[in-house]
């Protein structure tokens, strides 16, 4: 074993990595447009965006260069009682661009801490208002089935209840979990969404826009989401889009709540960001959840905070990558890959192995046929992340789902040798 992989297995702990079978972990030592390079040169196709983060490619220079500008300016400062123009600049930014009457943007650290953050807003929001009590009993949380919405106790608690939280289900808080909406179901889970709305006091609906991503790349139907979004609306339920995933152009739209003529009240947002340099997330909201924070008693303040809340390098990378977004070059790429995919999906879509291909945007997902259930601990994973490891390519199954959602530099070139080896790797299933 090379020294970097046992001292990697002696000293590191992994996230989402079964201990015991999980092959040891390659060592990239650097990224460069849509590659990544290992310890022994060998270069790999990062098809998945690097977890979804990365939007234009690694180490962009325009990228580089704006954060060591701000490295050289201010690194990090407190941001209460203190702000500095990046966070400025940012702010109104995104106020600018995110869909809805947003108005408001708070800053954390990734994509749960965007999520716990909503879920803390709406919550308190019931509280500080001066409601009459039956508002202000307001608690219940409604969400979908199969959700993912991050790690911490609150996104968690929002999200499905499977593998990844069973260890600590008795100390999550209970959520109504209303189906995944589509088609053949619309009558059924509108039926649940109207009867949970009268049987409980509800605060918040949380959502993955129009996708569900770790829950398997699941596209589900926009329409029927809309129709509930605006019966929590007209209940008087504050709506949560969680965007960590589907923000910034994943789903061909700059935003996936675009899709829904119902606009959310509060936005999370992280991966894509900062353009998958820097870590952070963001909350949004719109203007009446705000003012309801804005009193004489100084016990109703939002009470909280990360010590990095709105780092200034973190906020120049999240500037600079929107500058890049929003060139007609990116969103040209968008498009690119977007109609490459559909191409590939309609090619694809007879294959006897697969059970599903599906895409929507720069997303394409594939679902292979399987006696057991579809599902994160499919024994397929460990089979198709091999394959494509051996062949050069990241694609980080989700079971036997796996799918291709790649940065928008990625050259059409490499694109289409990762479509030959699904193909390939189809032939043998
Ligand atoms: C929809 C959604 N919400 C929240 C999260 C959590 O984000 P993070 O891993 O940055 O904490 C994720 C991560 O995959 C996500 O897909």
């Amino acid at each position: 074993m090379p020294d970097s992989a046992a001292k990697d297995l002696k000293f590191a702990w992994h996230p989402f990595t079964h201990l015991k079978y999980a092959p040891k972990n390659i060592n990239i030592v650097s990224a460069k447009g849509a590659h990544y390079f290992d310890e022994h040169k060998k270069k790999y196709i990062d098809g998945i965006s690097s977890w979804w983060v990365n939007l234009h490619g690694h180490s962009h220079p325009y990228l580089i260069k704006k954060i060591n500008q701000q490295l050289k300016k201010n690194a990090h400062s407190i941001f209460s009682g203190f702000t500095h123009p990046q966070a400025i600049k940012l702010a109104e930014r995104l106020v600018s661009i995110l869909p809805g009457q947003q108005s408001k943007i708070f800053f954390s650290d990734d994509g749960s801490t965007a999520v716990e953050v909503a879920i803390k807003m709406a919550l308190q929001f019931f509280h500080n208002k001066n409601y009459p009590d039956s508002y202000r009993e307001r608690t219940k949380i409604i969400a979908l089935e199969n959700a993912y919405h991050g790690d911490t106790f609150g996104g968690m608690s929002v999200g499905a209840r499977n593998a990844f939280n069973n260890a600590f289900s008795s100390l999550l808080f209970d959520v109504v979990h209303i189906p995944v909406p589509f088609k053949e179901n619309r009558t059924e889970v509108l039926n649940k969404l109207k009867a949970t709305l009268i049987k409980n006091k509800c605060a918040a609906f949380i959502y993955e826009p129009v996708i569900q991503g770790a829950g398997g790349m699941v596209m589900y139907n926009k329409d029927v989401l809309d129709e509930m979004v605006a019966l929590c609306k007209k209940a008087g339920v504050i709506c949560i889009a969680d965007e960590v995933m589907t923000g910034f152009g994943r789903t061909g739209k700059l935003f996936a709540s675009e899709y829904l003529k119902n606009k959310p009240d509060i936005i999370c947002l992280s991966k894509g960001l900062t353009g998958g340099i820097m870590p952070m997330g963001v909350t949004s909201c719109v203007e009446k959840i705000y003012k309801a924070f804005i009193t004489d008693d100084k016990t109703k303040t939002f009470f909280h905070g990360h010590s990095y809340t709105a780092n200034p390098l973190s906020c120049s990378a999240a500037n600079a990558s929107l500058d890049l977004l929003q060139k007609k070059e990116t969103l040209k790429n968008i498009s690119k890959i977007s109609e490459a995919h559909e191409k590939f999906r309609k090619k694809i879509s007879g294959n006897k192995q697969l059970k599903s291909v599906r895409c929507l945007g720069t997303i394409i997902a594939f679902e292979l046929k399987s006696k057991e259930n579809s599902g994160y601990l499919h024994s397929a994973a460990e089979k198709i992340s091999e394959f494509f490891i051996q062949k050069g390519i990241i694609l980080r199954p989700l079971g036997n789902i796996f799918y291709i959602l790649p940065p928008y530099c990625i050259k059409m070139k490499d694109l289409k040798y990762i479509y030959s080896e699904i193909e390939n790797f189809l032939k043998t299933c």
